[in-house]
């Protein structure tokens, strides 16, 4: 009779141990055969109604069905452990020896490689790399580089002004002024910048661009070491002779001033729509410091003479990687940074 009823017990207790689908439900599977309350140990109560003999055998055989029930529970928790990491093994894995996807490396932006060229090439002749701010003083932009009052650089139309009287700079040329001041000649410096112009914006026009302002200030310089330098500039950066005109330019703040062109690179000097057919390209106005802007910074001029140069960056970087719309530049699109 007992026996019966054990027996009853352990086979529904299995089935159903098989049948639980998580922790849980095995829980209450054993709650419900071996708790405190459960059918096991309602059995054991009526244990004591047996005769002696009778009562050792149901002992037994009560102890026996306890102990396979626990062993079933705990190898069926078991397995749940065994799935669940399974499962997270399946989730996780990865295999170390593919490629890794998507992962592009970066690169300089065509000005910034430009620029850091030529900083390398003037920092191993013995210049300064200056900084100057964006947001400049009237007199550093204008008055101090011999502008005069009525120049029609300081119009509106040319320049951002600020209504407290400061500016955008307009050129990189200011930065010389700051080296002066702070500088003793002899003195070299070069000074990269960006550079505002109040323009309307198409494919060869930005409101922003990049210039590359550079200064030596010593005893007796001649136009003869400008052009030395600015020829050994030019071969750094193109990595050959590049055939070179000078044309007299008007600067305030050099005298002589020149317009250096190159021949173009993109057709060869035969011409085309970036040298406007000409075959030249205007890259590197310069000149000789005039002796007002080093008085003015008081650098006596009669001790002292100097050449200056500023080279347009942005147009450099056009030519030299046949970009034909400067306004690429500055977009930030992904599809132009990536050729680089
Ligand atoms: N600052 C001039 C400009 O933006 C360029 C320039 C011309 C700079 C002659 C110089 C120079 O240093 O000597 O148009």
């Amino acid at each position: 009779m007992l026996e019966t009823t054990l027996s009853q017990v352990e086979t529904s207790a299995r089935a159903r141990i098989e049948a639980a689908r998580s922790a849980e439900e095995l829980e209450a599977v054993r709650i419900e055969a071996l708790g405190r309350k459960g059918a096991l140990a309602q059995i054991s109560k009526q244990l004591g109604t047996l005769a002696p003999e009778e009562r050792a055998h149901a002992g037994k055989l009560l102890n026996a069905v306890k102990q396979a029930l626990e062993e079933a529970l705990a190898a069926r928790k078991a397995r749940f452990e065994e799935e669940a990491l399974r499962a997270r093994l399946d989730a996780e894995w990865i295999d170390l020896t593919l490629p890794a996807p998507g992962v592009r490396p970066g690169s300089l932006h065509p000005l910034t490689r430009i620029q850091t060229e030529i900083e390398d090439l003037f920092t191993s002749l013995g210049f300064a790399v200056l900084d100057g701010p964006e947001v400049e003083t009237e007199y550093h932009n204008f008055d101090a580089l011999n502008t005069p009052p009525d120049h029609p650089a300081r119009d509106a139309q040319d320049t951002f002004w600020f209504a407290d009287g400061n500016l955008l700079r307009a050129h990189t040329s200011p930065v010389q002024v700051r080296g002066m001041e702070t500088l003793k000649p002899p003195l070299r410096m070069i000074a990269p910048g960006r550079v505002f112009r109040n323009e309307e914006v198409d494919a060869s026009h930005e409101h922003t661009f990049y210039q590359l302002e550079g200064m030596l200030v010593d005893r007796e310089v001649s136009v003869a070491h400008l052009l030395y330098f600015m020829k050994l500039l030019l071969r750094h950066i193109f990595g050959r002779e590049v055939t070179v005109r000078l044309r007299p330019g008007y600067f305030p703040f050099v005298e002589p001033g020149f317009e250096l062109d190159i021949h173009c690179l993109i057709c060869g000097g035969a011409g085309c729509p970036v040298c406007k057919q000409s075959g030249w390209v205007e890259l590197l106005p310069c000149g000789l410091v005039q002796p007002n802007v080093l008085r003015i910074s008081g650098i006596d001029p009669e001790e002292w003479s100097g050449f200056a140069f500023g080279l347009g960056l942005t147009r450099l970087a056009m030519m030299r990687y046949g970009i034909d719309d400067i306004r690429l530049l500055q977009s930030g699109d992904l599809r132009f940074l990536r050729q680089f």
